[in-house]
């Protein structure tokens, strides 16, 4: 019985999904939690996400005995794994939502030239959670560390290196290094020199579809695996949602609720360099030669954790009774979710959070809703950007926030569009299944997998009701006029 499994190395877990014969065998996640260190630091012992993925790879072959042929990971992006010339661990890993690097994040656009000519060469802007931030960051501050490093990967490659004793990379990750040269899915070396670093300090990319190896023979049987396990590069975790998510067809999208919130769209070429302007990053997919752009804003489905801690909040379930039990407008409170700077709409590491408009009668249902809507404002406001490169056509929702039926109309609301869930939620440990199937050759290609698994669970209408578009307009208005004061 063939079987293959999807993981994903998140912030807060590691999920692992497998499957066979067209269904969902089972999934199982081991939770964790990110140290946040304070001034914006955000860091993660690698070993943590190790550990996790051996319970989670364990578990799941235990309760599906079978033959694994092919093994794949989405993860975290951005986030650096520094290792030394032995594949030792050097120092934590330093996360996509860290924020210490604005002034690495300067430094780039003064080795580029200007914005306009790091667009040109990097074909993005620069932001603080980016990996070659980090990798200045450490040579500036950790100079003994730094010249330790041998190879900077992410979180995904380094359970593939654990794995397979292979350091490699996929190019929807390294895109988001900033290092990639991305109509050529190759490093930019022109860009490296710039910033004096050396190439030797990348590992190979390869198609998220490519083979890294196989399974070391000595963990395999640990694992529940066979050493003829292959193991697919696999890709950063907002590609695979996208592709777990059904996502093969330019101007199809997906907005994934989880700790951050994204929202991607995909396109067959490289765009026209006139609409390409920084804001939104531009990446490369993990269905090879295939583009996507991305508004990425660091605090979504984190703004209710939040909530829940300082209301006292237990179970997630009790936010969707108290969003209920407020309507559309949240009372007239709307809130800011910048708990950690912002990077898109605004890429602006000084952000802050706002409640605004609350008054004697606003109630705890108002304060939940309005976060939801705030969050579903600043989508709205990455959606106007991600549309210049392609019309939208169909939107699919993932991740947690797909998990509440009011976030979703909501969302819904603020875009004033109809919005799918799929039957499957784990969306980018289901799209790294998904990779694993065709890089494997079980799947001839991405279209013929979907069509293996994919339904429509349900379709979400947007109400139409003008309140949200003037809540909208008052939410980027809070912004504009604010933001000179953090
Ligand atoms: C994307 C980003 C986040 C992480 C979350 O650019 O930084 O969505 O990938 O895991």
């Amino acid at each position: 019985m063939n079987q293959i499994i999807g993981l994903d190395i998140g912030t807060n877990s590691v999920k692992a999904i497998i499957l066979q014969d067209g269904k969902v065998l089972g999934q199982t996640s081991v939770g964790y939690s990110p140290d946040y260190l304070g001034d914006g630091k955000v860091e993660q012992d690698p070993a943590i996400w190790w550990d996790a993925t051996q319970k989670a790879i364990r578990d799941i072959t235990a309760a599906h005995p079978g033959h694994v042929v092919a093994i794949s990971a989405a993860g975290q992006m951005h986030s650096s794994v520094f290792l030394d010339e032995n594949g030792n661990v050097i120092r934590n890993a330093i996360l996509w939502n860290d924020m210490r690097t604005t002034k690495q994040v300067n430094d780039i656009y003064n080795a580029a030239g200007s914005d306009v000519d790091l667009v040109e060469t990097a074909h993005n802007y620069a932001f603080e959670g980016f990996t070659l931030p980090k990798i200045l960051w450490l040579r500036e501050n950790e100079e003994v560390n730094f010249n330790k490093v041998s190879k900077v990967i992410m979180p995904k490659d380094y359970i593939n290196y654990k794995l397979t004793g292979r350091v490699a990379t996929d190019v929807s990750d390294a895109a988001g290094t900033l290092l990639l040269d991305i109509p050529n899915r190759k490093w930019n070396t022109e860009f490296l020199a710039k910033v004096g670093l050396s190439s030797d300090l990348l590992p190979d990319v390869l198609e998220s579809v490519d083979a890294v190896g196989k399974v070391q023979p000595e963990l395999a049987a640990e694992l529940g695996l066979s050493p003829e396990t292959l193991v697919i590069a696999g890709g950063a975790d907002n590609s695979c949602a996208a592709i777990g998510n059904g996502v093969t067809r330019a101007g199809q999208t997906v907005i994934s609720i989880g700790t951050s919130g994204t929202i991607v769209t995909m396109f067959d070429k490289m765009p026209e360099p006139s609409v390409i302007t920084g804001e939104v990053h531009l990446f490369n997919y993990s269905y090879p030669e295939k583009f996507y752009a991305m508004g990425c804003m660091l605090c979504a489905g984190e703004s209710l954790n939040w909530l829940r801690t300082i209301l006292n909040i237990e179970d997630f379930n009790d936010f969707n009774v108290l969003a209920e039990q407020s309507s559309a407008g949240a009372g007239g409170v709307i809130f800011l979710p910048y708990l950690f700077g912002e990077r898109c709409p605004y890429p602006d590491p000084y952000a802050k959070s706002i409640f605004f408009g609350m008054s004697t009668t606003t109630t705890r249902a108002d304060m939940v809703r309005a976060v939801m809507e705030g969050v579903a404002y600043n989508v709205r406001v990455m959606y106007d950007m991600v549309t210049v490169f392609t019309p939208i056509t169909d939107i699919y929702i993932t991740g947690g926030g797909a998990k509440s039926d009011i976030w979703g109309r909501i969302i819904a609301s603020a875009l004033g569009r109809e919005i799918t869930v799929l039957n499957i939620e784990e969306g980018p440990a289901f799209g790294a299944a998904l990779i694993a199937g065709v890089g494997a050759g079980i799947f001839a290609d991405f279209d013929t997998a979907k069509a293996q698994f994919l339904q429509t669970a349900k379709v979400i209408q947007p109400e139409n009701n003008p309140i949200y578009a003037q809540q909208f307009e008052k939410f980027e208005e809070l912004y504009c006029s604010n933001s000179h004061m953090w």
